[in-house]
């Protein structure tokens, strides 16, 4: 609630009736409320040094509302992760709490609000959930505990995946971007610290802190910027400062699915300006080079998600879906050796059709036709 409309709503809670049952009285001048407001700001400052000093001692073993802090599982720029029980029921969450410096910040803590919005209206199994709102005495997110490990933390130890499997964590992600994409929300930061895989590798895709919903107000770039981390699986147009949509959620999705078959992310650099430098001018290595036992069909599922061109990559991510399962069914480019093909990929889509080229020769030769007729006639 905002400031004014609590001390509205305090207001009408605490001002006498002119009946024990009936509307609060009317004063021409409200002098009720003069006293009302001051102990209404000073409550308020109260709470707020209460809540400066709490905010910069919580850890584990504390108590925040009704949840025990039990243990730090994250500390991002932005706020820290508990793992934490609920009092009331024994059951076990995780509380994302902001750094002090970010509640001072309304954009940031619009952000945060947002996410906690995305987080409770998403219901599917491969994202997370956020719960609702019982009265919370300062800004945090209490979150369904996710039982399980980092991509990233997988990638580290194995560095490469078998085939079949990276295939499965990529179906599983493409099926709850597929469902959170319908709805209007595009993650904009997927990334192997924002995937937890569970038991039989069921995916639980984390962190909707820049996520992104269709009907919300914008919130821009530059306004978004400091929350950028790694650029290994940023789309070249979010490179660019645009906002991204679904197809830049599927380049990262590309992204992902190329390091866990190569061992290493689509490009490289020696800083993070290099590697989003590289991504806007050149192409990525033919995943084939690294690792000759991908199928060339699976390499050029790749080049379509990884197509810089927004425009030419897969549309949703139910199309991406279906080419890893339906591979045998995923054209190429006949004759072409594996360092062309990405040219051929990135073409593909403004190739035109075998009928529409058909129709385009015949035209051109039209006016070849209408010329030898006329010379035929001429001749008699
Ligand atoms: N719901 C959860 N259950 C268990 N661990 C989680 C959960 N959410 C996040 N974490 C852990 O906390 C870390 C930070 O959380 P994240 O939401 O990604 O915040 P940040 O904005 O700091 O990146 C994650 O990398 C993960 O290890
Ligand atoms: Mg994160």
């Amino acid at each position: 609630m905002r400031n004014a409309s609590k001390v509205a709503h305090f207001e009408s809670q605490n001002r006498p009736t002119c009946s024990p049952s009936g509307p609060p009285c009317l004063y021409p001048i409200d002098f009720y409320a003069i006293p009302l407001r001051f102990s209404y700001a000073y409550r308020e400052t109260i709470r707020f040094v209460m809540q400066c000093i709490t905010m910069t001692t919580l850890e584990a073993g504390d108590t925040l509302d009704h949840y025990r802090l039990d243990a730090v599982v994250g500390h991002g720029g932005m706020s820290t992760l508990f793992r934490a029980t609920d009092l009331r029921n024994g059951r076990q969450v995780a509380l994302k709490v902001p750094h002090a410096e970010m509640e001072a910040d309304p954009v940031l803590v619009e952000r945060f609000e947002r996410e906690q919005e995305i987080g409770q209206e998403l219901d599917h199994p491969g994202i997370v959930k956020a719960y609702d709102g019982e009265e919370r005495s300062r800004l945090y997110m209490v979150i369904e505990w996710v039982d399980g490990r980092l991509l990233r933390s997988i990638l580290n130890e194995k560095r490469r995946l078998p085939i079949e499997r990276a295939i499965a964590i990529t179906l599983g992600i493409c099926d709850a971007l597929d469902y959170m994409h319908k709805r209007g929300v595009v993650h904009r930061d997927l990334k192997p610290e924002n995937i937890m895989i569970g038991e039989g590798d069921s995916i639980k895709l984390i962190d909707f802190g820049i996520a992104m919903k269709e009907d919300a107000r914008r919130l821009t770039f530059t306004e978004i910027s400091p929350a950028l981390g790694t650029p290994d699986y940023i789309a070249p147009e979010q490179v660019k400062g645009q906002r991204g949509d679904q197809r830049s959620d599927i380049y990262a999705v590309g992204a992902m699915l190329y390091e866990m078959l190569a061992g290493e992310p689509p490009f490289t650099g020696s800083n993070p300006l290099a590697v989003m430098n590289e991504r806007l001018l050149n192409d990525p290595r033919p995943v084939r080079d690294l690792r000759p036992e991908v199928s060339p069909q699976l390499q050029e599922i790749l080049y379509r998600a990884l197509e810089r061109d927004p425009r030419h990559r897969y549309a949703t991510a139910a199309e991406m879906a279906w080419e890893l399962e339906h591979q045998e069914q995923v054209g190429l480019q006949v004759g072409i050796e594996d360092g062309e093909r990405r040219a051929g990929a990135a073409l593909r889509g403004r190739l035109p059709s075998g009928r529409k080229m058909v129709l385009y020769a015949s035209l051109a030769l039209a006016p070849v036709l209408l010329f030898v007729l006329m010379l035929l006639l001429a001749k008699r």
